[in-house]
């Protein structure tokens, strides 16, 4: 019995707080025409003080298991990607796991900057195709706005923050994740980073003094590189599924500049309407771009079940890669579920296993000091 892996529920978690390009010139110095004629960016959203990549993971995430009408406890795996995780070790997808009470999943976070949500998307599918499991979150979630130099004017002005989720979930039926194709080239891994906090290069006072903690990019290779890879991916993709572009209904892509996308169109000789675009009002939010665009468009029905759909993207690595799916949404036997009731209940059991763990590790040595 053949099992396929279904896109059933999505949702985003987008910052109140709208920085926009004119904002940016009393900070830096630039001009809203220089932004939007280069770029397409006219706003972006920034985390507010108490957000953070897990927390805006966290609700994204709710809200693609509340549509989905999943709960929380049959989820299986979390995937967050995210190019400005938690931390470097723990995982930001066990912290989400914890905040959303998803007490039977598997957690990891996966790396391959703004790439990271197509691979994620792929590694849950296979693990549902092949049998391994059932439900799966995929989770696209940033606050670049903590790596970003604000008095850097080639780098500020593109980055904005913000999270989005995907359920997948495990049928029998046909359809879902159909193709995906993924590449990396790392001799390009100089061209766009964070040189300092990893194990190469310490954080230390001298790092933080040449500003080696902030997104360090080489704007025109990076866009050259993107144009030429956002066709490529595409047509490659859609060659692999055994279909034609005409086949297909929407193309769903990394949001950086609205110049790379005309590019990518003109190479697939397709027109603009064909592309989701939402990089006017969110900036490039990495790995959280397609799945917000995604819901966007769901939510607006530009995809609707059954529609083929391509996502797309580039990023640091430099990485690139294409995912085909046909479109589903919410399973026939989706159940209301309550959100707001399994982050109470997530709270209360994550205090609980704190609370246990100390008192395990004080009395263990208690009896070691008696012993
Ligand atoms: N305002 C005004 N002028 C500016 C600004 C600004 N914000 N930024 C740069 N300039 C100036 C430059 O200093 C330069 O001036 P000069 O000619 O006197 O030297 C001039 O504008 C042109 O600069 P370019 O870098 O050549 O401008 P370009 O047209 O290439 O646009 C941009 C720059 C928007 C960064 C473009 O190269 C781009 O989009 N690159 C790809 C970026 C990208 O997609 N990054 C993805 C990140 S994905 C991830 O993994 C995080």
């Amino acid at each position: 019995m053949s099992r396929y892996a279904h896109i059933t529920g999505w949702g985003t978690a987008l910052p109140e707080h709208i920085l926009t390009n004119q904002d940016l010139e009393q900070m830096v110095d630039t001009t809203d025409e220089w932004i939007v004629t280069r770029t397409g960016i006219r706003e972006r959203r920034i985390a507010a003080p108490d957000q953070t990549t897990a927390t805006l993971a966290a609700d994204a995430a709710v809200a693609a298991l509340k549509h989905a009408g999943v709960k929380p406890t049959d989820v299986d795996l979390i995937i967050v990607a995210s190019s400005t995780p938690e931390h470097i070790f723990p995982a930001t997808a066990s912290i989400v796991q914890d905040m959303i009470g998803a007490s039977r999943a598997g957690a990891f976070d996966l790396s391959a900057a703004c790439t990271g949500f197509i691979f994620a998307l792929n590694m849950a599918a296979q693990a549902i195709r092949s049998g391994s499991l059932d439900t799966a979150v995929v989770i696209g979630s940033e606050t670049i706005s903590r790596i970003v130099n604000w008095q850097d004017r080639n780098t500020c002005i593109l980055f904005g923050d913000g999270a989005g989720a995907f359920v997948l979930q495990a049928s029998e039926t046909p359809g879902g994740v159909m193709e995906a194709v993924m590449h990396s080239d790392g001799s390009g891994a100089d061209v766009l980073m964070l040189p300092a906090g990893g194990s190469k290069i310490p954080t230390s006072p001298d790092t933080v003094a040449h500003g080696l903690h902030y997104v360090y990019m080489e704007g025109r290779p990076v866009f050259r590189f993107a144009t030429r890879v956002m066709a490529e991916g595409t047509r490659e993709v859609v060659k692999k599924a055994g279909l034609s572009l005409e086949d297909i209904d929407l193309i769903i892509p990394h949001q950086a500049n609205y110049r790379i996308l005309e590019s990518a169109a003109r190479g697939l000789k397709l027109p603009m309407d064909k592309f989701v675009v939402t990089l006017d009002r969110y900036g490039n939010t990495s790995t959280a771009s397609i799945p917000i665009a995604a819901a966007e468009a769901a939510a607006e029905g530009r995809l609707k079940p059954g529609d083929k759909v391509v996502f797309v993207g580039f990023g640091g690595g430099l990485t690139w890669g294409a995912l085909l799916a046909e479109w589903t949404g919410p399973l026939p036997d989706r159940e209301e579920i309550h959100p707001e009731r399994y982050r109470l209940w997530a709270r209360l059991r994550s205090s609980g296993l704190r609370i246990r763990r100390k008192f395990l590790a004080a009395t263990t040595r208690e009896k070691e000091l008696g012993g």
